[in-house]
């Protein structure tokens, strides 16, 4: 499979099979993340492997309170047809953490300190199209409160829990998002 077709097929996956994942495919998963560009390769991520059912349970909890005040806030109705069952499902969830203090040259810039999460959002899409070239499904899952995921993952305050990544066969075909035309979002300057 080329890379291009990899990127297209790629869909986020909300329903998985529970057969676990072994050893060496999530090393392989892990290989890709840590293989995404970093500012200065100070390399800002750090990996947390879950397949505790009783961690996953906690980060299941979390995500529906955070869900009940989401729905609150926003009043989106699809809230409430959204189910997060998939992160007790999922065999594996790989949290990234990231280093703020290793951020890049923008630390010294205006607006600068986002770069250590530019460079964890590579290593996950990294992680998402691994997974697809391994036929596994992935879910880049983020609706969660930091100083929660901290306390549930034990991670410490001066850290960034970014993202859980939701890993595991899937229990079924996730359905095609679509995309904007790119001309409507790309201006050239020649
Ligand atoms: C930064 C980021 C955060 C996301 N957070 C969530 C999330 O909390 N829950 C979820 O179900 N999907 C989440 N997604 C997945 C998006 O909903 C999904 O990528 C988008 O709808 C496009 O669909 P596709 O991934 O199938 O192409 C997130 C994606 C990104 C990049």
């Amino acid at each position: 499979m080329d890379l291009l077709t990899a990127i297209k097929e790629r869909r986020s996956c909300r329903n998985y099979l529970p057969d676990p994942l072994d050893d060496e495919t999530i090393r392989t998963l892990l290989e890709s993340a840590v293989w995404a560009p970093s500012p200065a390769n100070n390399q800002p991520w750090e990996f947390i492997v879950i397949t505790s059912p009783e961690v996953k349970e906690s980060i299941f909890a979390e995500a529906q309170e955070r869900r009940k005040i989401l729905f609150e806030k926003s009043g989106w109705k699809w809230l409430n047809r959204y189910e997060v069952d998939f992160l007790k499902t999922a065999p594996v969830i790989v949290a990234v953490v990231g280093d703020p203090e290793k951020t890049g040259a923008d630390m010294f810039l205006d607006e600068g300190y986002k770069a250590y999460q530019h460079a964890c959002a590579a290593a996950i899409q990294n992680m998402l199209l691994t997974a697809h070239s391994l036929e596994l499904g992935s879910l880049w899952f983020t609706l969660f409160d930091k100083s929660a995921m901290r306390r549930i993952l034990g991670v410490p305050a001066e850290k960034d829990p970014i993202a859980l990544i939701c890993l595991g066969k899937p229990g079924g075909s996730s359905f095609q998002t679509p995309r904007k035309d790119i001309a409507e979002k790309t201006t050239y300057l020649r």
